[in-house]
């Protein structure tokens, strides 16, 4: 039996954790719902056909694996099919399925695991936000606020003119280039609010924002400048390097 101090202390602790947890709802994203429900854009009817062209790196694709095993060109060839239409309808996943002569059980279960796929329709620049811890702590709440403002949308929604969707996501692997966002394949890192409210006018006129860090550093160098490996390397088998080059600076074409 629960004493009535320590029944308090575990409610306590409990409504703290529970404040700790702000993520906003995912509406819309590629995970948000496991099962598929026929609506007039996404049904087995809705057109869908690989054009020429992927059909022949689905055959490049395909040859890559030994024979009998097409199936393991799932998730390229899903990612085709997404790239092709911009989303993954049920009909293109059941034409994947018919090209590697597979189930359509095997494909729906592949694009329903991996949130890449997207099984609703999302804008011409799909903005995913990380607010994974790193990111957290490096103020992506004000990143997602300033998208937020900038676009007139909420987590989940796409703006009316189709241009842009935002959806929240877990770490995608730049924890040391924080904050950071994915919009389509590229990566916008260590911003802050007025690099994402440029980067979307960037991308609203049409130009193509570089990606990358915004904060001057290269790739994923220390923040605070190098730290190790700046002179060049001493130790066995540098020396005669050494050598060589100054040999070769002095007497070049020898
Ligand atoms: S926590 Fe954001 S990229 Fe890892």
């Amino acid at each position: 039996m629960l004493s009535s101090t320590f029944r308090t202390a575990i409610s306590q602790t409990a409504r703290h954790i529970r404040s700790l947890h702000q993520s906003a709802v995912r509406h819309g994203g590629g995970g948000a719902l496991f099962v598929h429900r026929d609506t007039a854009d996404n049904n087995p009817d809705t057109p869908f056909e690989f054009n020429p062209e992927n059909l022949q790196r689905i055959d490049a694709i395909i040859k890559n694996y030994p024979e009998g095993h097409k199936q393991a060109a799932t998730i390229p060839v899903l990612d085709l099919a997404q790239r092709q239409h911009g989303w993954l309808p049920i009909s293109a996943m059941n034409k994947v399925a018919e090209v590697l002569d597979v189930p359509p059980m095997r494909v729906y279960e592949v694009a329903t695991f991996y949130t890449m796929f997207l099984r609703n329709p999302v804008g011409k620049y799909h903005i995913q936000i990380c607010t994974t811890t790193p990111c957290m702590l490096c103020n992506s709440d004000s990143i997602l606020e300033a998208i937020q403002k900038k676009l007139g949308i909420k987590v989940g929604e796409t703006t009316p003119d189709k241009m842009f969707s935002l959806i929240e996501v877990e770490c995608l692997g730049a924890c040391v280039n924080a904050p950071m966002v994915q919009i389509n394949d590229n990566y916008f890192e260590d911003l802050l609010p007025q690099d994402i409210e440029h980067i979307i006018d960037e991308l609203k006129a049409g130009r193509t924002p570089p990606p990358g860090p915004r904060n001057g550093r290269f790739s994923c160098e220390p923040a605070g400048g190098l730290t190790s490996l700046t002179e060049p390397p001493n130790g066995p088998g540098f020396g005669d390097l050494k050598r060589t080059i100054k040999a070769h600076d002095e007497h070049p074409g020898e």
